[in-house]
């Protein structure tokens, strides 16, 4: 009886320990380098990437920059130099810096190198085999959250609260030089032309992604324009949008009298701003598919291929000269 005892407990142990050495075959690392984990998108990103990663036998060691572009480059330097070869995924500061870091990888290099959600030139991408980038359309998010505004011009005839004519418009955006930013404050505008929507930038202002700031301007333009004369706050992120959106409830608007209310969009569908659709704080957002692209990071690094095509079947998405684009999605409330 102890004999057959012991001999199960044998068994189950050597079963054990294949079950783990399958599943330690099967456990990737890779180096994650963020541009700055203040950063709201960036942090929600971070929270989704390291829970798929740890579903998936995908174990990330993670670098913040902080954004100090000259730090990463030196974080990146010393990552490259060592023999392991692990995929490294970077989310640049300085969006140039992709160029000369592809350049100076060894001829014989075949590390995987994928870029995200900080676009990099073609030529950089085309420079190096396993480069890759994954990101979204810019002028999609500008595009969807112009749609949302537009439903709601429509919806409110009223919404020109002066009689001058026109929708006064704010607008707080991100990084001067970021696509994202640039691109979807186009692509607002454009919408509302297409539309036959008469509109006037009264208020602009490069809030840098940020929550403070978004309050610190949406205060400036309040006290230089007052409320009547501000129709509409359009954001190119949600941070920004909360943060004028905590500072226009702290003089008791878009709180319940329905007489004190600025529809006010932003992008990515961070936590927050999905409660503050939800409770009719916010017009609405988009959503920048933070899951989505977390799944595809981690498909790319534990399928290791070189094959667009292989890679394009693996996570569901077309790849275009090495470019994997994530779809955004629509979110807003019934107002
Ligand atoms: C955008 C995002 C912003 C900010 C920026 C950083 O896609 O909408 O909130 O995170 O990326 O590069």
């Amino acid at each position: 009886m102890k004999v057959k005892n012991a001999l199960k407990v044998t068994v189950v142990c050597s079963q054990l320990l294949l079950a783990a050495s399958a599943f330690a075959a099967e456990t990737k690392s890779a180096d994650i380098f963020y541009y700055n984990l203040t950063d709201s998108f960036i942090a929600n990103l971070d929270r989704i990437l390291t829970q798929k990663g740890s579903e998936q036998g995908v174990d990330f060691k993670k670098y913040n920059a902080l954004d100090d572009a000259f730090a990463q480059s030196e974080t990146i330097d010393i990552a490259l130099a060592d023999k392991e070869n692990k995929p490294l995924l970077i989310n640049l500061v300085d969006s140039t810096y992709a160029n000369e870091l592809l350049t100076s990888l060894p001829k014989d290099s075949d590390r995987q190198i994928i870029f995200f959600n900080r676009d990099i030139s073609d030529s950089a991408l085309a420079s190096y085999d396993n480069a890759w980038f994954v990101g979204a359309s810019p002028r999609e998010s500008g595009r969807y959250q112009a749609d949302i505004l537009v439903s709601y011009l429509k919806a409110h005839p009223d919404y020109d609260k002066n009689k001058n004519g026109v929708l006064d418009l704010v607008m707080l955006k991100g990084e001067e030089t970021h696509l994202d930013a640039v691109l979807r404050t186009q692509e607002v505008l454009k919408v509302l032309n297409e539309q036959g929507i008469k509109y006037k930038v009264v208020f602009s202002a490069n809030a840098n992604w940020q929550f403070q700031k978004g309050f610190d301007f949406m205060d400036q333009a309040v006290s230089s324009l007052t409320f009547n004369n501000i129709e509409a706050v359009v954001c190119n992120n949600d941070a920004m949008a909360m943060g004028a959106i905590t500072d226009l409830n702290q003089y008791g608007y878009n709180l319940d009298d329905a007489n004190k209310y600025i529809p006010v969009l932003g992008i990515d569908a961070i936590p927050e701003a999905r409660q503050a659709v939800k409770e009719g704080r916010m017009l609405g957002t988009v959503c920048n598919d933070a899951t989505k692209l977390s799944e595809v990071l981690v498909t790319m690094v534990k399928l290791g291929s070189k094959d667009p095509a292989e890679i394009s079947k693996a996570i569901g998405l077309p790849v275009e000269n090495k470019r994997i684009s994530i779809p955004y999605h629509q979110i807003c409330n019934a107002q």
